[in-house]
């Protein structure tokens, strides 16, 4: 169920009030093979990936212009960026039109903090003459932004002056790797909402049974409508009676006298004001 799998009371409780039957399709399971085989890889590593799983479809490029040659690089999180099905960030040269794998998913690793995540392809082309001719590996730093579910892509730096452990850093942003935001409810709104589900499950419920089942039309439809009016009038007796500042009828002392007596009077009254 994975609209209420927000781990937060409320959104289980609205779930339930609104009836969502949860039958979402999950993603199928993420291309990115982990260190070690399916059982041994690690879980926490496992959990970073699947959290990332919204961004398989989407393509990411940035250019970068170095001299007079200009490089695209292409990234696509835990799924093939090229024909090359273990690709998963390329490096394409406009001039020469070659391509290099930076780095594979076949290869990856995956750490994750307080608001970012960490994204490692290794396994990548070897280098021609820098870096001890290792593997190209790219490194990707996703920070957290509420704003996006992924954007910003660029390359940061490469380093290939090392001796070895050369790596290409990306950076871009994405609310996938904000912490998951606490719920700023208290226990009052919690039970307010469930009362409005509650109510809003007497409205529809009690209007069906009224509609349906006895068979009422127009304001009989509403359940217990005649008892609601009752209390609409008490309430409004009691309001006016709390709330008027000054008596309806004044003086007061009449008031205990009678109402029938009250009722006579205005009519006396009237009847020298209309015209003869
Ligand atoms: C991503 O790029 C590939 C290859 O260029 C293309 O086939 C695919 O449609 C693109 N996907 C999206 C979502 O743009
Ligand atoms: C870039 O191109 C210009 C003109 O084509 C040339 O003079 C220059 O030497 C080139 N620079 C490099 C770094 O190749
Ligand atoms: C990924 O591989 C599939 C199968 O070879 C291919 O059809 C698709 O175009 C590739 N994706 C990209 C972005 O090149």
């Amino acid at each position: 169920m994975v609209p209420c799998n927000g781990g937060i009371c409320v959104q289980a409780i609205l779930c339930i009030c609104l009836g969502l039957a949860g039958s979402v399709t999950g993603d199928s399971t993420p291309k990115c093979d982990l260190l070690g085989s399916s059982e041994k890889e690690s879980v926490m590593e496992k959990a970073v990936i699947q959290k990332l799983a919204p961004l398989r479809t989407i393509n990411f490029t940035t250019t970068v212009s170095v001299g007079n040659d200009s490089y695209v690089y292409s990234f696509r999180v835990c799924n093939n960026v090229s024909q090359d099905l273990s690709s998963g960030l390329i490096q394409y040269n406009e001039k020469s039109k070659e391509t290099v794998v930076v780095g594979r998913i076949t290869d990856t690793h995956v750490f994750s903090g307080t608001d970012w995540i960490f994204l490692t392809y290794r396994g990548g082309d070897k280098y021609d003459s820098h870096c001890s001719k290792e593997s190209r590996k790219a490194m990707v730093m996703i920070s957290c932004d509420r704003n996006t579910l992924a954007g910003g892509f660029t390359l940061k730096s490469e380093e290939n002056t090392k001796e070895t452990d050369c790596l290409y850093l990306f950076e871009m942003d994405s609310k996938l790797a904000c912490p998951p935001e606490e719920s700023h409810l208290s226990v009052g709104s919690v039970l307010l909402i469930v009362l409005a589900c509650l109510l809003a499950l007497y409205l529809i419920g009690g209007f069906l049974y009224q509609r349906l089942i006895v068979g009422a039309k127009g304001m009989d439809q509403f359940p217990n409508y005649s008892f609601w009016q009752d209390l609409g009038t008490l309430a409004a007796d009691g309001c006016d009676f709390m709330c008027r500042s000054k008596p309806r009828n004044a003086p007061a002392p009449y008031r205990g006298v009678g109402d029938e007596q009250l009722g006579e009077e205005p009519e006396e009254r009237d009847d020298h004001l209309l015209p003869m």
